[in-house]
């Protein structure tokens, strides 16, 4: 592997980083946890107002914001390269305000500090499902032009903060899950009656414009700053041969490419004007300027899993087994999304996301993980297979770093780190940090993979 190559791993700031009492909420913190509210409020956030008596897990994560330093110790101990971690919007502007929290800059000046001290490279994502609350209610999030300008004042005070330590940015966590989640990815709420695709059309609009500003912002600054957007790459096969499940699949695929393919080309893909114009959204001439002159240098991946459709309405892939929480497990399909990425983009891709999400048991105080050293191991096997067949890929960021919220569930109990916290599903637990043997595999890798570097 290149000498460069970033063996890494992610956390973001809703799911880690607690520290209610000093930032204002996000759009996370108002999730509550039971499983059954919880995809209510991602698929029907109209009820956001309302809060009933809940836990809200993601107001105190696993505190990694009084833990950061011990965390770090224990990233660097594993051998990171590369830290991918979320500033919360809501710790630099309290609420509708000129003036940034000069207390939550000095946070993440800690945060990457600590991350340099270590010689790991700190990779910062604007907004990872993390949009303040103030801009959801004030604004209704990306629906709402104003919107951008606030995101550019925001990320005007952090690039000028952390240019000089911070090279990689990343815009927005999974644009392309705004599809499925409005709320969560645009901080957007579908006002009642409103048509839902002309909301997501116009808040996709304006989440475009702020990525491509995040660009101009980024390269106005420093030239030599690299930015990307991370998309969810979910490969999605056709059940059978019939071309009505070849078509649902193509249709598929437009829908989570279209934001990409703005992004990348700077134009918007014939399909999606088509679409623009039926959803009556206005575009400029001068966003279009925009967005033409400022198009991503690589593209963020996260990869968990594949989909399929199927004209007759199944939903389970046959050939495939699943994780205890019904995801794909499909270590080809991750060598196929991002060889089609490639084809389709051509510029570098970071893999800034693939990890299993499970239970974990502690045994004589250990976390025998195997089953997701196996799951990454076969992964990482065909990432290297894509690279040898000539993709351009710059990193392998796991998810994740440490356990923490998990965003579909709300629960603990469904970890993905390589530390294990000791933090129950209710909020009571210790919060003891424990490596579990993924720990010391990735470890292991990494410190092999050094020795081979060319
Ligand atoms: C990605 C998100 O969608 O998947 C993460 O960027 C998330 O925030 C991860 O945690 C795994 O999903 P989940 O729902 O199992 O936590």
């Amino acid at each position: 592997m290149d000498k460069n190559f970033l063996w890494g791993s992610s956390i973001s700031g809703g799911q880690c980083e607690g520290g209610f009492d000093t930032r204002s909420e996000t759009v996370v913190d108002i999730i509550p946890q039971s499983r059954e509210m919880r995809f209510q409020y991602l698929n029907e956030p109209g009820k956001y107002l309302q809060r009933p008596p809940d836990f809200y897990p993601s107001q105190n994560g696993v505190e990694f914001y009084e833990n950061y330093q011990e965390d770090i110790a224990l990233f660097a101990q594993m051998g990171l390269k590369a830290l991918r971690f979320s500033i919360l919007w809501s710790r630099i502007y309290l609420d509708d305000t000129d003036e940034p929290n000069e207390a939550g800059l000095q946070f993440y000046d800690n945060v990457i500090d600590e991350l340099l001290k270590y010689n790991i490279e700190p990779i910062v994502t604007t907004i990872h499902f993390d949009m303040p609350l103030w801009v959801v209610q004030k604004y209704n999030g990306f629906y709402d032009y104003r919107t951008v300008e606030l995101y550019q004042k925001y990320i005007q005070t952090i690039v000028n903060r952390y240019h000089n330590r911070v090279k990689h940015w990343i815009s927005f966590c999974e644009i392309n899950v705004m599809n499925s989640a409005l709320y969560m990815v645009g901080g957007t709420v579908l006002p009642p009656h409103w048509d839902r695709e002309e909301v997501l059309h116009q808040c996709a609009y304006h989440m475009l414009l702020a990525n491509a500003l995040l660009v101009k912002t980024c390269h106005d600054i420093d030239k030599t700053l690299k930015v990307g957007c991370e998309v969810a790459g979910t490969p999605c096969y056709p059940l059978t041969s019939s071309p009505i499940d070849y078509q649902l699949m193509m249709e598929n695929g437009r829908k989570n490419n279209r934001y990409t393919d703005v992004m990348v080309k700077g134009i918007f893909p014939y399909y999606f004007q088509k679409e623009m114009q039926k959803y009556h959204i206005e575009m400029l001439d001068r966003d279009l300027i925009i967005l033409k002159e400022n198009t991503l240098d690589f593209i963020a991946v996260s990869y968990y899993k594949s989909s399929i459709v199927s004209h007759t309405g199944v939903k389970d892939n046959p050939c495939l087994e699943k994780t205890a929480f019904g995801w794909t497990i499909d270590p080809l399909g991750f060598r196929l999304i991002l060889n089609e990425m490639y084809e389709r983009y051509e510029i570098p891709i970071l893999v800034v996301e693939n990890g299993l999400g499970t239970y974990d048991k502690i045994e004589d105080g250990k976390i025998h993980d195997d089953y997701r050293i196996d799951y990454l191991k076969k992964h990482i096997e065909q990432m290297k297979l894509a690279i040898e067949e000539g993709v351009d890929i710059i990193g392998y960021l796991t998810w994740s770093a440490i356990d923490g919220v998990s965003t579909s569930e709300g629960m603990m109990s469904k970890r993905y780190g390589f530390i294990y916290v000791d933090r129950n599903d209710d909020g009571s637990g210790t919060l003891k940090r424990i490596p579990k043997d993924s720990f010391y595999w990735y470890q292991e890798l990494i410190r092999e993979e050094s020795k081979n570097e060319i």
